[in-house]
């Protein structure tokens, strides 16, 4: 197959995990015959510096005329960067839900899953991590608090700001329906998350979840409060199999699931719109303090490489490859300095940095 990837390096650790991302998928392709051009194009703090905006014109064309987007990661110090003396419209968190929007990518997966090999690495109970977990939260990507207007205003002599969070029926209805469908190819449960006891979006959000529910009789719906669901996710997060939730609660729960895997250095994610093309980046940062010295974790990017394979090209099997060769590669040891807890004893030849880390797992494609 011939495939053309648009790629985002970004800021920070971005440039050096996809580097490791495209290694990886250039040793899939000569393994398995594809072949895939890659085109690099600037946004965020990267685009900013270049061309005074976090996203350009000719950026969201090279997207929308790829097949598919891998990205690494976007922004800076928020308290040390020049990029935050600009105003929000011009940061580069602004270029990256620009760029959500114009290409309508309102479905975000992000699976979490405990590697046995890391299950040391888990900060949770060992009886709790001795369980495993296997979930994906499928979170709301183009509405919500994140897109509701927002103004800061002076009233009666005082600073007044307003963020609005607005979801109509139709954005709520095609977002459940990912997540039903998505559930028929797992364990067929779905906990939908939401704030019902107070606010009115998350009213409606029941509301049309269960809408949906009533065209997948196989499929088991709960509901779950999001201050429960942070609860429950360390409490016990076997207990998840598909956890749908609206922006907002997706951003921060998705947090919560990384950690719990071990590293935020773990977790992949895919942006997809109604058709098969997506957007894939790892659910992490750019992490600007530990950018260029080649200590940052490429997994979360590589695993994002094999969802896009997966959910973008259909091709299962090379996706699959991908994710046996991480798993190899942890299985054998191998370890980037966030997978090793303090006071863990590693052999040297078993550390990795970002690169080695990358030759381990493409070495691994079989
Ligand atoms: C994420 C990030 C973004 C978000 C930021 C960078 C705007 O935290 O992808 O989770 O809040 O969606
Ligand atoms: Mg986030």
């Amino acid at each position: 197959m011939k495939m053309g990837i648009t790629c985002i390096p970004g800021d920070g650790i971005g440039p050096e995990i996809v580097a490791e991302a495209k290694k990886v998928l250039n040793k899939v392709c000569s393994v398995y015959g594809h072949e895939m051009e890659f085109t690099d194009v600037l946004m965020g703090g990267a685009s900013i510096d270049a061309y005074g905006k976090p996203l350009t014109d000719e950026t969201i064309d090279k997207c929308k005329q790829a097949d598919a987007v891998l990205m690494g990661s976007i922004g800076g110090n928020t308290s040390t960067s020049p990029w935050y003396k600009l105003e929000p419209s011009l940061r580069p968190e602004a270029g990256l839900l620009g760029l959500r929007k114009s290409l309508n990518l309102f479905a975000n997966l992000r699976p979490a899953f405990l590697y046995p090999e890391l299950a040391d690495a888990c900060p949770l109970k060992e009886e709790t991590s001795d369980k495993g977990f296997d979930l994906l939260i499928m979170r709301e990507l183009t509405g919500g608090l994140y897109f509701g207007d927002r103004f800061t205003e002076e009233v009666d002599g005082e600073l007044v700001a307003t963020d609005t969070l607005v979801y109509k029926e139709s954005e709520i209805r095609r977002i459940a329906i990912k997540a039903f469908d998505v559930a028929m190819q797992r364990s067929k449960r779905v906990t939908s998350v939401d704030k019902a006891n107070v606010l009115d979006s998350s009213r409606l959000w029941r509301k049309v979840v269960e809408e949906v529910a009533a065209d997948y009789p196989e499929v088991e719906l709960s509901h779950m409060l999001v201050d429960n669901c942070a609860m429950q996710l360390v409490k016990d997060p076997s207990q998840f199999d598909v956890v749908l939730t609206e922006n907002m609660f997706g951003d921060i729960l998705s947090d919560e699931a990384s950690m719990i895997t071990g590293s935020i250095g773990m977790l992949p994610s895919a942006s997809l719109n109604e058709s098969s093309f997506g957007l894939y980046e790892p659910s992490h940062g750019s992490a600007p303090d530990i950018a260029g010295m080649d200590i940052a974790n490429p997994i979360a990017t590589i695993l994002s490489a094999a969802m896009m394979l997966k959910f973008t090209f259909k091709l299962e099997k090379e996706a699959e490859s991908i994710e046996n060769a991480v798993k190899k590669a942890l299985k054998d040891g191998y370890r980037t300095v966030d997978l090793i807890r303090s006071g863990e004893n590693i052999a040297e030849d078993k550390k990795c940095g970002c690169s080695k880390m990358g030759d381990i797992i493409a070495s691994r494609i079989e």
